[in-house]
Formats: C-alpha cells, structure tokens, sequence
C-alpha cells in the first residue's frame, strides 16, 4: 500500500503533540503555515486529507475550499481550531470541509480519518456493493479483546446479528467498545465491501445534522452553495452508524424514522426521493428507555432501533479482561514504537485490578501508551501511568498549566504558565506525602519530567524549560542525549 500522506495547513507547535506518533505508524507527513508552502506539498506529494486553521496570516480556509469544489480529486480539507463557533462551522461545512474539529489535535482520531478517507472520497452516489476497499478483508473484523462471560455473550450475540440487515441499537458508557462493535458488525456482514460511514449526532446543530444526513441541493439555504450528498446516500450499499443517537432532536427523529421505515431521503430543498440499501447502527451512552420515559426520545424509533439491543459492559465488570488488554495494548504500542517487548510488574498488575476505569477501554489505552513509552523496556510500574489525579499529586494544578498558547490572542487572554507555579503548588504540601509512587533512579525521574513537560505544553520548548526551570539549551541538550541513546521522546 502506497504511504498515505497527511497536510497540516496550521503551525507547527499546534501539530508536535501527535507527529511521532503519526509518522511511527508510516504516514508521510507535511506542515505548511502559508499557503505558498502548502502548494508545494499538494503539488508534489498529493495528500490523501488536509489538516486546516480556518485562518493564517494571508490565508483563509475558503480559498482552499473553493479549489475543492472544483475539483472532484482535491482531497477532503478538515478545518481544526482553537477557538470554534457553530457559525463558523456551518459556513464552512456547507462551503465543503468534511468535517470541524477542535483543538488539541487527537492522534487516534486522525489516524481513523486518515486511513478511511481515501476510500470514502471517491464515493459514488449510488454505490453499489464491491465498489469499496472494506475497512477489513471480508469477514475479519477488528480483534475484539476480552473473554470475561458479560463480553463474550455480547460478542457471540454480534456475530449473530452480523449477517443480516437489522438495525442494532449499541449501548454502553463512554469508551466501552461501541464503536469498535459497530466496525465488527460491518465487517462480518455481506456489506463488509461496501462503505462505512459515521455521523457522530452530537457534533453538529440540528440544521447542520440533518442535510448532513440527507444532504442538500445547491441553493437550500444560505450558504447551501453546491449539492451536496447526505451519509444516507454516501452509505448506500453499506452501514451507515449514528453515532450518540440520543442528542438528536425530536423533529429530525421524527424524519429519521420516516427514512427508516421507507428506505428513502429527500435531500434538503430537493423535490426528488432517493431510495437508499443502507444498514443502520447506532450507539449511545445514555438510558434511551430514561429518556423516552421524559419525553426527549421518540418511543417510536426507540423500538425501531432497538430491533437487536447489545450492551456493552464497564471495563471495572469485566474483571481480568483489564490485564488481558493491557497486554493486547503493550503488544500493540511496543510494535508501533519499536521498542522491546514489555511486561506488567506486579505493582501495576495490582493496580489495574483496584482501579475502576471511568473512561473504559479507551483510558485504559491511552494508559498504556504512556507507560510503554515511559517505561521503555523495563517492567511497567504504577509509576509510569502518570496520572492525572491522586494517585500522581505532584503534577496537581496541571489543568491550569496545561492550557496551550497557540495564537498571541491566546497568549493575552491566558497568562503563560511561570516556573513559579510549580513550587508554589508543591510546597502548600510536603512532598513526601504527596508522592505515592516508588523510589525511581533520579535521572529516570528528569526524563519523566521532561516528557510531561512537553505534553503539556503540547511539545512547546519555550514553556516546558520554563516550567521545568532549566533553559531551551538545556532542554534541547538533554532531547538530543535522549536521542542519540535511541530513545528519543520528541
Ligand atoms: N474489546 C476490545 N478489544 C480491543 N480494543 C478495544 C476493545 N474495546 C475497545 N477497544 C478500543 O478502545 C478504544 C475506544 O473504543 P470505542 O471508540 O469503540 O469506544 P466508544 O464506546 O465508541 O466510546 P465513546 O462513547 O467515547 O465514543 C478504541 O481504540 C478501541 O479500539
Ligand atoms: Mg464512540
């Protein structure tokens, strides 16, 4: 497979944070912040997705856009911003960004934006099955970890329900796998060759979601400047998931029902019926019964998406289901980094069994990312989850110093964290008592320091030396010894 090949139109501190990381798993990579630069990379490496600020000095995102609009094989321009507005990202969505996002930048989500997008952006309106590269070979879905009994009767339930057409209704708190299910459910079906498209029901106004499912035609409404197609369409021939299902509004349940039972949109300010051969899912995270009883749910469509209920339990039920995906996920970073093999010492074995994972399989994740790379090679302790709570007081007060300077406006707004923060947090304590973590080798606690230094910062030298009351220089020595003893972490 050809390299996939990723444009950052932004500047470049607002992309250090996931540029390891994406690079590791063998995109190649571009940073432009004018548009002159952002020229040559289009020209010469053809990127399969761009990543923009609505705005740089002598650019604007419109400018990018109306190319795209022109051209059917300019590749799909997602705006990312620091300070977003519903406005703003109605304006541009209907001037044809695929999508809005906030800042920071999440690394997880551009790597499934990444590697998706070039099979969905040739999409033809009426597709028909085996016109798609599928997300998995035909019936192999993303490995789903885990045998504790509450997991696996969902998941033989799953397999089950993955041939047919009928719409299941995936439910389970934040970060439990819903998603992943949704992908599963695709993949095993007869429409695995077909698209997978997601609409996540919670990131858009009302107005905004609907011709964003159905779609529009040119001149709907203010802005509604060309056609455009909804997901329904986009999703023909394949699954189409209705992501957090519970935040939509009751007018446009309404019309989502009606598309359910006739199999047929009306795009927005059009006068023809586009029948659509789509398979619906959808997740949510709340108590659909709870919110049919209060009113905020139609029943009606409550039962016609609940045709096959699969609910997913919390990591804390699932009991040493937490120690088998933790190893999945060691295995996992260890080969994207490169880096040894890996094992749980006894401590942190002890320590998943105690904790209770509010956020589920995805902190998990991100938990053992971290230590992966903290621990880099030797056993993984409790030491290197570097939480941000209790069990790690002496980073306390990094939700203030964690706010990230992007543009001067930020930086007025928002004072930029001092050295003199640190003490003044540390010293209210002994600290001593507020460090609950094992006797480390000293440099190996600097090293940590430093990492944490940098993610806070979102790799900002300037602000990580000043937090960690050492100059640039020093910084930038201690990363290049890093770096030439092979472990580099910037
Ligand atoms: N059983 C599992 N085996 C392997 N990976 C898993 C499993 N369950 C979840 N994951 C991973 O955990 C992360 C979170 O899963 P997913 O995005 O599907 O959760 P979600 O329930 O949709 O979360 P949210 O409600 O926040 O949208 C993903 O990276 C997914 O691959
Ligand atoms: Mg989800």
């Amino acid at each position: 497979m050809p390299n996939r090949r990723i444009l950052f139109l932004m500047p470049s501190q607002a992309v250090t944070g996931v540029f390891p990381a994406l690079r590791d798993a063998g995109f190649e990579l571009g940073i432009a912040e004018n548009l002159k630069g952002a020229a040559v990379f289009i020209r010469k490496s053809g990127p399969d997705v761009i990543f923009a600020r609505p705005t740089l000095p002598g650019f604007r995102v419109e400018d990018l856009l109306s190319v795209g609009s022109d051209d059917p094989h300019f590749p799909p321009v997602i705006v990312v911003t620091d300070h977003g507005t519903p406005e703003e990202a109605e304006r541009l969505l209907n001037l044809g960004a695929r999508d809005y996002w906030l800042e920071p930048l999440d690394c997880g989500r551009i790597l499934t934006v990444a590697r998706e997008t070039k099979k969905s952006v040739p999409v033809p309106p009426q597709s028909t099955l085996g016109g798609h590269k599928p997300t998995f070979p035909e019936g192999v879905g993303p490995r789903i970890v885990g045998r504790h009994p509450s997991i696996a009767r969902v998941l033989a339930l799953a397999k089950q329900v993955a041939p047919s057409k009928a719409t299941v209704l995936i439910m389970g708190e934040s970060g439990t796998g819903k998603e992943m299910f949704a992908r599963y459910l695709h993949a095993m079906s007869k429409r695995a060759r077909g698209p997978f498209v997601a609409v996540n029901c919670a990131a858009l106004p009302e107005n905004l979601l609907e011709s964003e499912l159905f779609g529009h035609e040119k001149g709907a409404f203010t802005g509604a400047i060309a056609r455009k197609l909804g997901k329904f369409e986009l999703a023909s021939g394949g699954t189409l998931l209705l992501d957090e299902i519970s935040e939509m509004d009751l007018p446009l349940q309404a019309k989502l029902l009606r598309v359910l039972q006739e199999g047929e949109v009306d795009r927005v300010g059009g006068s023809e019926t586009i029948s659509v051969d789509v398979r619906v899912l959808a997740t949510t995270n709340r108590n659909l019964e709870d919110w049919v009883k209060e009113g905020k749910f139609r029943q009606d469509l409550y039962f016609r998406l609940n045709v096959i209920p699969l609910r997913l339990p919390a990591l804390h039920e699932r009991g040493d289901d937490v120690l088998e995906l933790a190893a999945f996920f060691i295995n996992m970073y260890v080969r994207e980094y490169s880096l040894p093999p890996m094992s749980l010492a006894p401590s942190a074995v002890s320590w998943l069994r105690d904790y209770t994972f509010p956020g589920n399989v995805r902190e998990l994740q991100n938990l053992m990312e971290r230590a992966v790379l903290l621990a880099n090679g030797r056993p993984i302790e409790p030491c290197h989850f570097l939480l941000e709570n209790a069990e790690w007081p002496l980073f306390a007060g990094d939700e203030e110093t964690s706010v990230q300077h992007e543009s001067p406006q930020d930086a007025m707004d928002t004072p930029p964290p001092s050295s003199s923060s640190i003490p003044s947090d540390t010293s209210s304590q002994n600290p001593l008592e507020a460090f609950h973590g094992p006797v480390i080798p000293l440099h190996e606690m600097e090293r940590i320091m430093i990492i944490k230094g940098l993610e806070v910062t979102s790799g900002n030298r300037t602000q990580a030396a000043e937090m960690l009351g050492i100059s640039v220089r020093t910084l930038r020595n201690k990363l290049n010894e890093y770096r030439s003893m092979g472990h580099p972490i910037d």
